[in-house]
Parts: structure tokens; C-alpha cells; sequence
């Protein structure tokens, strides 16, 4: 895989570049409400930038069925604009045609243009090579910098790079290169913080790295589930229990020498997830009161989660400890959160939900690296090779420069 810093060497100002970033950015009501993304894509659109490239900036916003303004990536350029303090042309018209032409041509040295949400185009998801052709039409190279989606096949991650000389993004590259060490080679003592809703996730990751997995503090649905299998009382908590015959024999084939398990001792228990009126601490094996469900971890299970993770050398976050959005069950993930802030170790955090928790918390500048991908760090940390970076790898179109 080649990655940008070749690229620069080649670079001569004024050669339109091909970026495709994850851009895809929460919204309420027509408003970014979190810019992580875009600042994490500014230094490799800046470093094009200074090479005097002309950028043509691609992204998806959202899961839209066609054409929906809602989801219109101006709002993306607007913001980008602002942070970079440079003009940033969005271009609403797809596919890209004639019209496009002419504003690439006239784009100055180090100028942006920003394409429409990819999405709108079903070429896009279909991995189309025309629709591909006609996205690289007029550059010269191509940079993948999205990382978060390059577990998709999609033409502007996959096809695209057979069209174009392709490289990878600094961004891309630091995923990469951070997410392998986690996954190949970890400084032991190795723990995974494991929470969230969904147990089914985890099990791909926890498997594949169970081999140099010293131990998991288990939270959420996992937590849930095990709690469940034990006998241990739930409530109306969702679990998954068809997933525990599949975690036993994926984690130790079956053997019980697999990872240490560190199960929640207390909870917080609440009787709806957002909008709660009845609230209470119990302790685990007391049964919770009809219709409660287990919404957070209380603080003696926070205690022992720090005891257990003081030695750890690596700690990979994966998923919120309780239902972080409502602030009466957000104690058990903040109290993590701010614990792994100061903790010595390499601390990464991955995965949509558990990234939110830390920028929330305020820890995300704080610890070793918070990943942008969702699904692609956990496919990553599975052990897939994301199509995305394959492609790259092939790079079909490279022996020709
Ligand atoms: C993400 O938000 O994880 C990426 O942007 C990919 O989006 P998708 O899950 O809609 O493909």
C-alpha cells in the first residue's frame, strides 16, 4: 500500500486529487452536533493543500434512499470551511458531469470542491465501475482517508482506486498502523473493556484476539447475557442468550482457560432508558423490582473494574458500560472514562458509541487514540481485511505512474 507521503513526492502543483474522506458526521435538525471527523480528515487535506493539489472531496452523509436534501453534504463543506479558515466549493449536481469540469478547472492551487452526498447516487453502494469512472473523471490520484468506511464496498472506496494511481490518507495510515499493533502484537497485560447493546458485535473481536487477551470487563448486553447464563437475576434487561454457547466454545473452544471475565457486582436500575421514573442501586443476585432493567454499573463495580485494570499495559474501550445519553444511568461510563484519562497505559477507544462517550466525558485528547470507525475498527480487530484497504493494496491503476 502506498500512502501519501509518496504521493507528495510525485505531487505537482495544480494535479487534482481525488480524496475520499468519512465525513459522515450526526446531525439533529440540519445541525452537525459532532465535528470529530472533520477535524481528524484536516491534516491530510491540509498537507494536500500545501502541495498545491487541487482537492476534489468526496463523502457519504447518513443511510438516505436517493436524493434527500436533509442529508446534503453542504452543510459538511460549510463546516469544513470554518475549520480549515479556507474556501470550500460545494457542488451539488451528481453524477459529476460537464458543469464539474469546468469548476475543477477553475479551482485554484490548493482550492476545495466538495462533491454531494455520494449516497444519492445507487452507483455508489453498488460498487458501479461506471459511476467509479465518473467520480475519478478529471484527477489524477486518488487518496483514501476513510477509514471508517473502508469495511464498505463502495465505489468511492473500492472500485475508484482501479480508475487512479491510489494512496493512502495520514489518517487512514495512523488507524492502520495503531489498530494492527492492538490486534497483532499488544504490550501485556492486554484488557478489553467490553459494553454496549449488542453482544452478537463483540464476539468476532473478543475471538480473534482471545489468544493475547488477558482479561475483559464485561459491560452492557455482554454483561447482560452472562449475568443471565449464570442465573444471576436481569430483570427486563435485553439480552442474547443464544449468543453464550457461541462466546464459550469462539473465546476458549470450549476449554474455560479463555480471558478472565470480570462480571458487574451492582447496578443501577431504571424503568425506562431515556425517560426513567423509578431509579435504584441494588446489588448483583438481588432481584430487580418488576419491569426494571439493569441500566448502568454502580460504584463498587467501578472500583473493581480499576483494581483489575491497574496493571493493564494495553486497554481497547469497546462500548458504553450503561446508557451514557441518560444522565442517570451515564455515572458507571463517565467514572471509566475519566479512569482510563489517567490510566498509564496505551488506551484506545473504538467504536461509534464508546468514541461519543469520550469526547461527552471530555477524555478523547487524553488518551493514546480514538478511532473513527465504527464497524470498520471492530471488522478490523476481527481480523477482515477491510475491502478498503485492499484495494489500495492492489492499487491497479499504480504500476502506471
Ligand atoms: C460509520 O458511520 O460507521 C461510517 O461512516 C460508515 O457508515 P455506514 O455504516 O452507513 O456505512
Amino acid at each position: 500500500m502506498r500512502t501519501i507521503t509518496e504521493l507528495l513526492e510525485l505531487l505537482q502543483p495544480g494535479d487534482p486529487v481525488l480524496l475520499r474522506c468519512d465525513l459522515n458526521v450526526p446531525l439533529d435538525q440540519g445541525q452537525i452536533t459532532d465535528t470529530n471527523r472533520i477535524e481528524a480528515s484536516l491534516p491530510t487535506i491540509q498537507a494536500l493543500q500545501e502541495a498545491r493539489a487541487r482537492i476534489v472531496l468526496m463523502t457519504h452523509l447518513g443511510r438516505p434512499d436517493g436524493t434527500d436534501p436533509v442529508l446534503s453534504t453542504a452543510v459538511v463543506a460549510r463546516s469544513l470551511q470554518e475549520l480549515l479558515g479556507s474556501e470550500v466549493v460545494h457542488f451539488d449536481e451528481l453524477p459529476p458531469g460537464p458543469r464539474f469540469q469546468e469548476q475543477l478547472e477553475g479551482l485554484p492551487e490548493g482550492g476545495i470542491l466538495m462533491m454531494e452526498n455520494l449516497r444519492f447516487h445507487r452507483g455508489e453502494k453498488s460498487n458501479d465501475p461506471q459511476w467509479a469512472a465518473a467520480l475519478a473523471n478529471g484527477c489524477r490520484y486518488f487518496v483514501n482517508d476513510a477509514f471508517g468506511c473502508s469495511h464498505r464496498v463502495h465505489a468511492s472506496v473500492v472500485a475508484v482506486a482501479s480508475c487512479l494511481p491510489s494512496f493512502a490518507g495520514l489518517l487512514l495510515t495512523r488507524e492502520i498502523e495503531i489498530l494492527s499493533r492492538l490486534r497483532d502484537d499488544p504490550v501485556r497485560p492486554f484488557w478489553i473493556i467490553a459494553g454496549g447493546a449488542k453482544v452478537r458485535d463483540k464476539i468476532g473481536v473478543l475471538a480473534h484476539l482471545a489468544q493475547q487477551l488477558d482479561g475483559v470487563i464485561c459491560g452492557g448486553g455482554l454483561a447482560n447475557t452472562l449475568l443471565e447464563g449464570a442465573g444471576v437475576p436481569v430483570g427486563q434487561s435485553a439480552t442474547e442468550p443464544d449468543s453464550l454457547a457461541q462466546m464459550a466454545q469462539r473465546l476458549d473452544g470450549g476449554t474455560g482457560q479463555g480471558p478472565e471475565m470480570v462480571l458487574p457486582i451492582d447496578f443501577i436500575t431504571g424503568d425506562d432508558l431515556i425517560d426513567p421514573t423509578r431509579v435504584q442501586q441494588i446489588v448483583s443476585g438481588e432481584e430487580p423490582e418488576p419491569g426494571m432493567m439493569l441500566l448502568d454499573v454502580g460504584p463498587r463495580s467501578v472500583e473493581l473494574f480499576t483494581r483489575k485494570l491497574q496493571s493493564a499495559r494495553t486497554i481497547f474501550w469497546n462500548g458504553p458500560l450503561g446508557v451514557f445519553e441518560t444522565e442517570q444511568f451515564s455515572g458507571g461510563t463517565q467514572s471509566m472514562a475519566e479512569m482510563l484519562a489517567q490510566h498509564p497505559g496505551q488506551v484506545v477507544v473504538g467504536g461509534g458509541d464508546s468514541a461519543a462517550a469520550a469526547r461527552l466525558f471530555g477524555i478523547a485528547d487524553s488518551v493514546h487514540h480514538v478511532s473513527t470507525g465504527g464497524g470498520a475498527a471492530l471488522e478490523f480487530l476481527e481480523g477482515s481485511v477491510l475491502p478498503g484497504i485492499a484495494a489500495l493494496d492492489a492499487d491497479l491503476a499504480g504500476g502506471s505512474q
